[in-house]
């Protein structure tokens, strides 16, 4: 479907031509009670949507968009456990993943028991890990996991950990590896004791060369220092959607925690891909966070779209991307337990939206996902945000920060908050000339003053969004990633195309494997592009 020659598209192009001399201080001035209708609140959390250049009446175009766009009918499809993942042939049910009770029907099957009985082995596992009762091949307690994986198989679980460390097991300690470079593994496995080390090896597939080397690595460490193979056994474990490669790799079969086809690697923190984040926080809190998101999955295929959080946000995404030409989107956390939130989100979103070509194999009539990028804010006002208030360009960004701090310090959350609302505030009302130049006179008169005057100008009208968790816990940082997941959905439905592949993924992989033998084998670099032979000419010059 071309929704782009749609009565509801071209509505959206008509009422940007009407909206878009407006500035964001014309928005606010006109309308006492933007703030009010531009906000949504969702337990414990509040959307502010306000400095987004959108007034009421541009939601509701939007939301006959999401209608034009059938929203409702894929939604219904996903839920349903039909094989919306058309290219793979495959269901999409990460929903059913958090889903804590009732059946999940995909077609003749309930896929729940397999969920539950999944969760409920890395609950004990995790509990046993925790408790110190279990041993190594040498007898001594297990207190450091090793989750050895990349992408899926580590954004999620690295970021939610990194998030809720505050409520880390105090004697625990767990690592994430996913590089190929020796400079990740190498110097962690220098501080690391084999007696007492776990390692999990994430993944889906149990093909990915990054995963495999490093587990490889890792098994020759632990061999190299405990000398016996049967130690294999007792210091490894899978979380895999191929059993069969983990045991052939030594892992016991009662140590493979099962995958399915159905769920994405970008969507799989809340299967066995969680295991390391459970043994962290616990099960309870993992509870907590499978809590948050099922009570997000339940606002969004209950709520009506003007008030529904996932698809109002993927809807300002849409009117950002496709009706104000925006090619980026920053991700701005403003709270340090959030700085690998951006990197989640950059998988989340650029590897499922960041497609050319349509569900129907055509290719899209309009741009899709926008470039995701994001650093702390609070780093980044003294980074990068001298571009956003004065670089002319169109960069929306997506303030994130919870009001209550997990450290805290005598008058730094209160200095974080006012910066991050500060930020949103300067990027959306800016400065005049008139302004700049009454503040300047203060200090400056004739050409002096005239030859400053040009930078010290703000443009503003830099949209933004401001979301705040009350507080950083499980179930809050659940609903978020949820949210964020059921965005990227939406955009996918609205954008026509399958958010659930990444063939894109493929080609640098398969060139990879060409190039790594030519590296030694002077005969099969010949066959290479010019480029290519000079970089390995180069290289074996230096390689030690
Ligand atoms: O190459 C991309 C990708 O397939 C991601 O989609 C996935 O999360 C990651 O690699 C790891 O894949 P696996 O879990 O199969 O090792």
């Amino acid at each position: 479907m071309n929704l782009t020659a749609s009565a509801a598209w071209k509505a959206l192009e008509a009422h940007r031509q009407s909206l878009s001399p407006a500035h964001l201080k014309d928005m606010f001035a006109r309308d006492p009670g933007r703030v009010s209708s531009l906000s949504l609140a969702f337990d414990g959390m509040l959307l502010d949507f306000s400095k987004q250049r959108v007034e009421p009446a541009t939601l509701n175009l939007l939301v006959a968009l999401a209608r034009e766009a059938r929203l409702d009918e894929w939604t219904s499809r996903m839920f349903g456990g039909e094989k919306i993942n058309a290219s793979e042939g495959r269901e999409v049910l990460h929903v059913a993943l958090r889903r804590s009770s009732g059946p999940f029907p995909v077609g003749d099957l309930d896929v729940m028991p397999q969920v539950l009985a999944t969760r409920q082995r890395m609950v004990a596992f995790a509990d046993h890990l925790r408790s110190g009762q279990a041993l190594g091949f040498t007898g001594q307690p297990i207190h450091t996991v090793v989750n050895i994986g990349i992408g899926g198989s580590d954004l999620g679980p690295k970021m939610v950990g990194y998030a809720l460390r505050a409520m880390a097991h105090p004697v625990l300690a767990v690592h994430y590896v996913s590089n190929l470079d020796g400079a990740q593994l190498a110097p962690l496995l220098q501080t690391l004791d084999p007696r007492t080390t776990l390692f999990l090896v994430a993944s889906k597939t149990f093909t990915t060369q990054e995963t495999m080397l490093n587990a490889q690595t890792a098994r020759d460490w632990l061999l190299a220092n405990l000398g016996d193979p049967a130690a294999v056994a007792k210091h490894f474990a899978a979380l895999t959607a191929k059993p069969e490669r983990a045991v052939a790799f030594g892992i016991d079969e009662e140590a493979v925690f099962p995958l399915w086809d159905w769920v994405g690697g970008r969507f799989s923190l809340w299967s066995a891909v969680g295991l390391a984040l459970m043994i962290a926080i616990g099960p309870q809190a993992f509870a907590d966070l499978l809590a948050g998101a099922e009570s997000m999955d339940e606002h969004f295929r209950t709520t009506p779209y003007e008030r529904n959080l996932p698809v109002i946000v993927a809807l300002l995404g849409i009117w950002n991307t496709n009706f104000l030409g925006a090619s980026s989107n920053a991700v701005l956390p403003y709270n340090e337990s959030l700085k690998f939130l951006p990197s989640f989100l950059q998988q989340l979103e650029m590897e499922s939206n960041g497609k050319a070509v349509g569900r129907d194999g055509q290719p899209l009539a309009c741009a899709s996902n926008p470039i995701v990028w994001g650093e702390l804010g609070n780093n980044g006002q003294h980074a990068f945000f001298q571009l956003l208030h004065q670089g002319g360009r169109l960069v929306p960004c997506d303030f994130i920060a919870a009001v209550r701090s997990d450290y805290p310090l005598a008058g730094h959350q209160e200095a974080l908050l006012a910066n991050c609302f500060a930020q949103s505030a300067a990027l959306a009302f800016g400065k005049t000339a008139d302004e700049a130049r009454a503040e300047l006179s203060r200090s400056l008169q004739g050409a002096a003053l005239e030859e400053l005057l040009p930078h010290k100008v703000f443009p503003g009208n830099q949209p933004s969004s401001t979301l705040l968790l009350s507080r950083l816990d499980p179930r809050n940082i659940g609903a978020l990633i949820a949210m964020y997941e059921h965005k990227v959905f939406v955009q996918g439905v609205i954008w026509g195309l399958n958010s659930f592949d990444q063939w894109g993924v493929e080609l640098g992989k398969a060139v990879a494997n060409s190039i790594l033998p030519a590296i030694t084998d002077l005969e099969l670099a010949k066959k290479l592009d010019a480029s290519t032979q000079g970089l390995l000419a180069y290289s074996r010059r230096h390689l030690g």
